[in-house]
């Protein structure tokens, strides 16, 4: 039996007086790395959204064994938004001690995440003077304080230059490897590659999921991308 950090029965949301997202099953595995794939508009960041306790929602959704929202799972589940948001006139190491206070947590635990993310030689900039791709790293080192159990990333690596994406897959892969459950979305299939799970997320609805050799074993296909369009055309077919 997987063990799973998430576990979602029979949840449809609704935004703007629409039906956004129906998904009758669906569980996180506990310990790795689960991606969560499809194009724009497609519902990745309302299920992260659900997941984290943000968004209303119909039906039933567990996290770490409690009721999506819970209280107890402030300090357990950290959550990086697609477009992050730290304050630019604190410096990089106040954006993420002012975080970890809100979570109990240290000055120590905030110098490790920061060498976590590779950012301790800019921790005394402000932060309104990052690059966008160290801005990023800033709200992940935030989001990593606390030292959650689950830590849901929304589109992380968009706009990163290569080297910068290929560290931070590196990154998630040693945290999954401590025990740390990560699901990571991202509009780009070749992504997928880093990830031990994937869900296919497709207008709303899940397409498929399964650990990443079995998607592509199932569907005779050698990357993500291929594997996507064959479950597509299978549905088409159906
Ligand atoms: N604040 C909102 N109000 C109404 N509809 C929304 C809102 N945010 C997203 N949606 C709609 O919900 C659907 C899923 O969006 P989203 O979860 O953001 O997709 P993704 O993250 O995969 O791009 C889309 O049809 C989008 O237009
Ligand atoms: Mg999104």
């Amino acid at each position: 039996m997987m063990n799973s950090a998430v576990v979602m029965r029979d949840l449809s949301v609704t935004r703007g007086g629409r039906r956004v997202l129906t998904v009758d099953g669906l569980d996180v595995a506990a310990g790795s790395i689960t991606g969560l794939l499809g194009p724009s508009g497609c519902g990745k960041t309302t299920l992260m959204r659900t997941i984290v306790g943000v968004q209303r929602f119909a039906g039933s959704v567990s996290v770490l064994g409690l009721p999506a929202g819970s209280s107890e799972l402030r300090h357990r589940v950290g959550y990086v938004t697609q477009a992050p948001s730290v304050y630019g006139d604190l410096t990089v190491a106040e954006n993420v001690r002012y975080f970890g206070a809100m979570v109990g947590a240290g000055a120590d635990a905030a110098s490790a995440a920061l060498a976590a993310v590779d950012l301790t030689d800019l921790a005394g900039r402000r932060a309104e003077q990052l690059s966008g791709g160290q801005r990023a790293r800033v709200s992940l080192a935030a989001a990593l304080v606390g030292r959650p159990a689950l830590l849901v990333l929304d589109e992380p690596t968009v706009g990163l230059d290569p080297l910068l994406r290929r560290r931070l897959w590196e990154f998630f892969a040693e945290l999954a490897a401590g025990g740390t459950t990560l699901l990571v979305s991202s509009h780009v299939m070749d992504e997928a590659e880093h990830c031990d799970r994937l869900i296919f997320l497709r207008e709303g609805a899940v397409l498929a999921a399964d650990t990443r050799e079995g998607m592509l074993a199932g569907t005779g296909t050698t990357s993500a991308e291929d594997a996507f369009l064959a479950m597509l055309g299978e549905q088409v077919a159906a």
